[in-house]
């Protein structure tokens, strides 16, 4: 089975998906610049990561059967053309959640405690140990507002948990009573969700029913002492709405590590937005990331070989057989 790995992966990736798909039965190839992309037509299986698959790309891998997202979110593959043509593609949800959601306490802290400000005056030799007092804010007591909450935000809510938070969630499928009780965690509607918190985070994906879900009608209801997380995805909060909020003040602050426009362009009117703390993308990137991930993708490729059920289906609805 011809299995392409398509794309930038941290290194190691390569080594550990080779020693798990076994060459007698696997050949892997390394796709890792647009030309051989462009040129690839044979794949059977694709791993995917930070490289798209359109249209085009399934249409040219006519024996292509399944396809394997690095990370959680698969807003950058066209699912129905994939399901249409009955490839699965899956993702690899909860494998990165404890990177992204160590990244999103990250923000909440940096923004809380003006780490950027604080960084850069000191940097320059300037001592701001009173200047920014009056905007400087700690965890313990604050209420976090989670704005979906499968793996990433419940791991999130565990650290801020530990930190002394309460932690409220809106979700588009709520959790039983048991489960919210045993996570300590209260269920309440978007609007009363970000009415009543410190802290706002969203983990949820970038759909066409959650872009621009977080625009200026949302941020009026929002504390004038709240902060915005945003490790999900770029476009699911409107971003000049966000900037206009933040230069005026109508918001503490924000935290982002994704944006509209990735990778991000010079000029970007996000890099002058004030009391922001920007990262590019880097939630799901980190150098031990490998040894949760791999495995659990290299499995779903071995059962697929063998015609046993795969996890995380992600575009079922779409099979035409
Ligand atoms: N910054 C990064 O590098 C990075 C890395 C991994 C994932 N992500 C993003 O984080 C998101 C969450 O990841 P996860 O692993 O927690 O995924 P997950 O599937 O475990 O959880 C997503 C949650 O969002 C909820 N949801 C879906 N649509 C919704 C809607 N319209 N309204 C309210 N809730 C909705 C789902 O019910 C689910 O509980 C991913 O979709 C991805 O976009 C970012």
């Amino acid at each position: 089975m011809k299995v392409a790995l398509v794309g930038i992966f941290p290194s190691g990736a390569k080594e550990m998906f080779m020693e798990l798909l076994p060459a007698e039965k696997f050949q892997i190839e390394i796709v890792d610049t647009q030309e051989k992309y462009d040129n690839l037509t044979d794949a059977e299986v694709i791993i995917l990561r930070i490289f798209k698959i359109n249209k085009e790309v399934i249409e040219r891998n006519k024996n292509l059967k399944f396809i394997q997202k690095w990370g959680a979110g698969f807003d950058t593959i066209d699912i129905e053309a994939a399901g249409k043509r009955n490839i699965y593609v899956a993702n690899a949800p909860g494998a990165n959640a404890y990177a992204v959601s160590e990244l999103a306490v990250m923000h909440i802290l940096a923004v809380y405690r003006n780490l950027i400000l604080q960084h850069e005056a000191m940097k320059k030799g300037e001592w701001t140990k009173n200047s920014y007092t009056d905007r400087s804010y700690g965890i313990l007591g604050k209420t976090v507002g989670l704005i979906g909450c499968g793996s990433i935000g419940k791991g999130v809510a565990k650290k801020v948990q530990a930190f002394g938070a309460t932690v409220q969630y809106y979700d588009a499928f709520r959790m039983n009573e048991l489960e919210e009780k045993s996570l300590d965690m209260k269920y309440v509607e978007l609007d009363e969700l970000l009415k009543t918190s410190d802290i706002i985070s969203l983990h949820l994906p970038l759909t066409e029913a959650t872009r621009n879900l977080i625009n200026k009608e949302k941020i009026e209801l929002m504390k004038p002492t709240a902060i915005i997380i945003n490790t999900a995805r770029g476009g699911i909060i409107n971003e000049e709405d966000l900037i206009e909020a933040l230069k005026n003040n109508r918001i503490l602050g924000a935290g982002l590590d994704c944006i509209s426009n990735e990778p991000v362009q010079p000029g970007d009117p996000i890099l002058e937005a004030p009391n922001v703390t920007l990262t590019p993308h880097i939630g799901g990137t980190s150098a031990d990331l490998l040894v949760h991930m791999v495995p659990l993708m290299a499995e779903n490729i071995i059962n697929f070989e063998k015609q046993q059920e795969i996890k995380y289906v992600v575009n079922k609805e779409y099979f035409t057989a």
